[in-house]
């Protein structure tokens, strides 16, 4: 049987295992899909051992998607851009490391019918996560696409090294005051400290929406904010979740799952 696994410290709380093996049942097909606690230090010995053994791919979580890049023998031009990878496939020699967070953030921002084009966006958080699905927006041509970070110099920085990809506007955070926004998405971890990035005033534009990339407890906090804006729509990040899911399953095994009866599946349990 194709072996399959994510990897991360800790992995417990992964749904990875759960969504990849409904995927494999949808689609008929059959294949083991674990999750392996590996601890920073012994990432790469593990990852070399793993390929020794046989697995096929693995989801990469944190803290892993950005050292494991490094461990790669090819690296996909989005993982680059994104300066982190979430999926691994296997080559003969060994990993070849893709980022399917930002073509599942697009297909969930289409399942919930949000569009980007011609819209004014605001993308919050400098991250892994922020960096994934940078070009994929860009690439639906936003009216406007804001950067903004807690520091300067992130979103600066950010902002230049995307220059050949489209025009994106650095701003910290205080710096918003004043601005509207037809779409805010948070990409910021902050909601784990159970807290809101902090931002000033009225950013919402009237019907506006909300997106973002935390779900479960830690998408509260921005749940709240959005709603203190007015949002005509709050999504959190499980649809994008089971979404980069499927793009991995696809890169894997061929074939792309549906997705809605594992979201529902997810957010009943
Ligand atoms: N739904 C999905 O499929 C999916 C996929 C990937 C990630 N995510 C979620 O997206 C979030 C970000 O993930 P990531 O991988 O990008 O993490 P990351 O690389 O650690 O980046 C976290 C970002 O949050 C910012 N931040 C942290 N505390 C903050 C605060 N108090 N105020 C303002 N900004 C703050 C950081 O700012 P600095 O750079 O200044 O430190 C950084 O820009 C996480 O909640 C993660 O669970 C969801």
């Amino acid at each position: 049987m194709d072996r399959y696994a994510v990897i991360g410290f800790p992995v417990s709380h992964s749904k990875s295992p759960l969504i990849h093996a409904r995927f494999a049942r949808q689609t008929g097909q059959e294949l083991g899909y674990e999750a392996i606690e590996i601890a920073p230090a012994a990432l790469a010995e593990r990852l070399a051992q793993m390929h020794a053994e046989g697995y096929r791919g693995c989801n990469a979580t944190l803290p892993h998607k950005l050292v494991v890049a490094k461990l790669c023998e090819q690296v996909s031009e989005r993982a680059q851009l994104a300066g982190a990878v979430n999926t691994l496939l296997r080559t003969d020699s060994g990993w070849r490391g893709d980022n399917s967070d930002g073509e599942g953030f697009i297909a969930d921002l289409r399942n919930l019918g949000l569009a980007v084009a011609g819209r004014r966006v605001l993308l919050l958080g400098t991250g892994g996560a922020a960096r994934g699905i940078l070009k994929p927006l860009l690439d639906e041509k936003p009216a406007e696409l804001v950067l903004s970070g807690r520091n300067p110099w992130k979103p600066e920085e950010i902002a230049e090294q995307f220059k050949p990809h489209g025009r994106i506007v650095p701003r910290t955070h205080a710096s918003l005051k004043g601005d509207l926004y037809d779409l805010v998405i948070n990409a910021t971890s902050v909601g784990h400290q159970g807290a809101a990035p902090r931002l000033p005033g009225q950013l919402l534009a009237p019907g506006g929406a909300c997106y973002d990339l935390s779900y479960g407890p830690a998408h509260a906090p921005f749940a709240a904010w959005a709603r203190s804006q007015g949002a005509a729509l709050v999504a959190d990040g499980l649809g994008m979740l089971v979404e980069q899911a499927a793009v991995s399953f696809e890169l894997w095994r061929g074939v792309r799952p549906q997705t809605a009866g594992v979201v529902e599946e997810l957010r009943r349990s």
